[in-house]
């Protein structure tokens, strides 16, 4: 390999620094106007009447919307795709979280429509008390989601046990962009520009609801400033202002607010877990139950699966894992960074550090006394699983070895220090994805395909896989995303794009050179003329005799010399992610090392370093991998020590709803940081065997926050965040 395994910096990065990479909100279309939603202010009941009177009268005002006369929007049917608020708005006059649209001013300008708004008299009836209580107990009998062995049987008999129930609080996606649609309709066909991790998702299932054709709809975007999840699916700002262009025959923008953020597009589930796991004295494993519940919205299913990893990270003889959820007045939940994983094993690694305590053996060793075999779930053997060598090395860089395990029993400066430590795993797989190469007479190459790439380096790896598969230099390789024009592509979701796209562009690859090679030996000029096709390969940008480099051709030279513009090929992967049968099972693996400082003369609690080992199969570029895993660092503190969005009792509404009060980890707060990566291939996955980054780095980083605070300060948070509240008065 000469370009995969490079650590290159992004190819779009000057696009992005100088400003010419346009984000959606950035584009303008002529004659377009802007539409601003308004929220309900209560979380529960019904609308009695919307007067607009006043809000048509103000200046600049073209048109309000409201259920009356916002025109037919179905709801998309069950195949359509993935969408987590089925609601169509407006739907009905049921309001079931605060900050729900009931209305939508258009204007000439933003700052018109921004003031009418406020115009628009809303009133309710039925209005209840919201529900948004913070205890969560199952609406409906938990289902069980694994089961192996008597977990009970074994835990009554087991001489060491925990049982104790982990919280994590709902919190928000705050991508730097604020969610955006700019929507056109030319009387036939929709072309959406949209804030969005799967156009391919986004145009399927927004075309159901828009009652079109799906060839009617055409999905854009070219940069995103993240997503971390909340912008995976359609929310209804985006039906909307496709319904107002439609409406009114002109383009509309619609820029989501930062409030309106923490309403209507989705937010990480609180959860409450309930963890029992047993062990012989010998730190042997002998059960596991996980027990998770989960908050939901009125009327859609959704189910965080923080059992995800529970299954098969450790091996044991007895364990059951359930699932369950319950109710409230809040917006849809939805996917947030390692949705699932990362708040279960919150649970389940902070539990596991409670029992290496009971027992009083080592963490690390603790879990290395416990590495499986095989997945013991599923019953068939791991693909590539190196979590001992993610947990030994780890141990090693951090110094592991010197750590006194006694509360408080390590300072350094005046200041205590805490050492923790957590495992992390997150799921391998691969949506289906189709790609197309070309092969330029300029001796370029352009790949295309319908994915896109939402910060995380989809330009540059894709570039990158191309480059080693034909030679051809970077610099002369373009990437085409982001527009449902292309040959579908995954959703940016899961850390599964570049496991996923492999297949199809080395496919596509090998086609387009398969095609010059032909062209090679056609045509009198031909350079290879009458040779036997077999005879040649293409290498390195050349084709020439496989038995002798001698007189090999650059691939531009035969393209121009039989006046073709290009060669092409097309490539296609199936997706693994909902494998019923898996040969294999595909997991990446890591283990976090914190160390905490803390002074409690000042009530002052900082994360100093944190060593994070990640075995995520072959990197195929460390820059950008190392960006992933940093960036899920820092989000990790955060989610220790900072964010939950709070909903007030009285309103429902997310009353820390802005920058300011809902507080993310920044940089002041952002550790010293040493990543390394295995980088052992997961063929089973791919032939490069890539699996994937995204999320692992934030999975495993808040237990080991809090098994540092615990040795630290002998105060064991089950609930996050970490407060000083909680260790001051413990
Ligand atoms: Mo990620 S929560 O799959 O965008």
């Amino acid at each position: 390999m000469s370009v995969v395994g490079q650590a290159v910096p992004r190819i779009d990065g000057p696009r992005k620094v100088s400003g010419v990479a346009k984000y959606t909100s950035d584009h303008r279309v002529d004659g377009m106007i802007y539409a601003v939603p308004v929220g309900s202010t209560v979380a529960a009941g019904r609308i009695a009447e919307i007067d607009v009177s006043k809000a048509v009268a103000a200046p600049g005002v073209i048109e309000v919307f409201q259920r009356s006369n916002v025109g037919k929007l179905y709801k998309p049917s069950p195949g359509a795709g993935a969408i987590d608020e089925t609601r169509p708005p407006f739907a009905d006059d049921v309001i079931r979280y605060y900050g729900q649209f009931v209305a939508l001013v258009v204007a000439q300008t933003f700052e018109q429509a921004t003031a009418a708004a406020s115009l628009v008299d809303v009133t309710y009836r039925d209005v209840a008390a919201p529900n948004v209580a913070l205890d969560l107990s199952p609406d409906d009998e938990p289902t069980e989601v694994a089961r192996r062995g008597d977990p009970s049987a074994a835990y009554d008999a087991s001489p060491v046990k925990v049982d104790q129930t982990y919280v994590t609080p709902a919190e928000t996606h705050n991508p730097i962009e604020l969610h955006a649609s700019l929507a056109t309709y030319d009387g036939e066909a929709f072309t959406l520009y949209e804030t969005t991790q799967a156009i391919t998702n986004h145009r399927n299932v927004v075309s159901e609801i828009l009652g079109v054709p799906r060839e009617n709809v055409r999905i854009i975007m070219k940069f995103l400033g993240s997503g971390f999840g909340g912008k995976l699916w359609p929310w209804t700002h985006g039906t909307l202002a496709a319904a107002a262009a439609r409406n009114l025959g002109r383009p509309v923008k619609l820029v989501v607010t930062r409030k309106q953020m923490f309403e209507t597009v989705g937010h990480r589930a609180r959860t409450q877990q309930r963890v029992r796991m047993s062990a012989q004295r010998d730190g042997t494993l002998t059960s596991l139950r996980h027990d998770p519940v989960n908050g939901a919205g009125m009327l859609d299913e959704y189910d965080e699966n923080c059992g995800e990893a529970t299954p098969y990270f450790y091996g044991t003889n007895n364990l059951r894992v359930t699932a369950a959820q319950t109710r409230r007045n809040i917006g849809a939940p939805t996917a947030m960074r390692g949705p699932g994983a990362v708040p279960g094993l919150f649970a389940t690694e902070s539990a596991y550090d409670e029992l290496a305590l009971a027992l009083g053996i080592d963490p690390v060793q603790l879990r290395l006394r416990n590495e499986p075999a095989h997945d013991q779930n599923l019953n068939i053997p791991f693909s590539s699983r190196h979590y001992a060598e993610c947990l030994t090395l780890g141990a090693q860089k951090f110094g592991w070895s010197q750590r006194t395990p006694a509360v408080g029993s390590m300072r350094q400066n005046g200041t205590i220090l805490g050492w923790g430590v957590a495992g992390c795993s997150w799921i391998a797989a691969r949506f289906g994805a189709e790609a197309r190469v070309e092969l330029h007479a300029d001796g370029s190459a352009r790949v295309l395909t319908g994915t896109q790439d939402i910060g995380t380096g989809t330009y540059t790896v894709l570039a990158q896989v191309v480059a080693e598969a034909t030679g051809v230099a970077l610099e002369h390789i373009a990437v085409e995303l982001g527009d449902t024009r292309l040959p579908p592509g995954p959703i940016s979701g899961g850390s599964m794009v570049t496991a996923s796209v492999i297949p199809a562009v080395l496919e596509a690859a090998r086609g387009a050179m398969k095609s010059a090679v032909a062209l090679a030996t056609k045509g009198s000029d031909a350079p290879f003329a009458g040779v036997p096709a077999d005879e040649l390969h293409f290498e390195g940008g050349r084709i020439a005799r496989k038995d002798s480099a001698a007189g090999a051709v650059p691939f531009e030279d035969v393209l121009c010399t039989a006046s073709v513009a290009q060669v092409s090929g097309s490539g296609k992967a199936d997706a693994t992610f909902a494998d019923e049968h898996p040969k294999y099972s595909l997991h990446s693996y890591g283990a976090q090392f914190v160390e905490i400082g803390w002074q409690p003369e000042i009530a002052r609690l900082r994360v100093n370093r944190i060593v994070t080992v990640v075995d995520a199969g072959r990197i195929i570029n460390p820059r950008t991998a190392r960006n992933q895993i940093e960036g899920a660092l820092v989000m990790g503190v955060g989610m220790a020590l900072f964010e939950e969005t709070h909903y007030d009792p009285r309103s429902g509404a997310p009353v820390n709803s802005n920058l300011a009060d809902y507080v993310m980890a920044s940089h002041a707060d952002a550790p010293q940081m040493d990543v390394t990566f295995l980088d052992y291939p997961d063929t089973a996955l791919n032939e490069l065997g890539a699996r994937g980054v995204g999320e692992i780095g934030l999975a495993g980083v808040a237990p080991a926050i809090t098994a540092a605070v615990y040795h630290a300060t002998g105060v064991r948070v089950r609930a996050l965040p970490v407060t000083i509240e909680n260790l001051l008065a413990p």
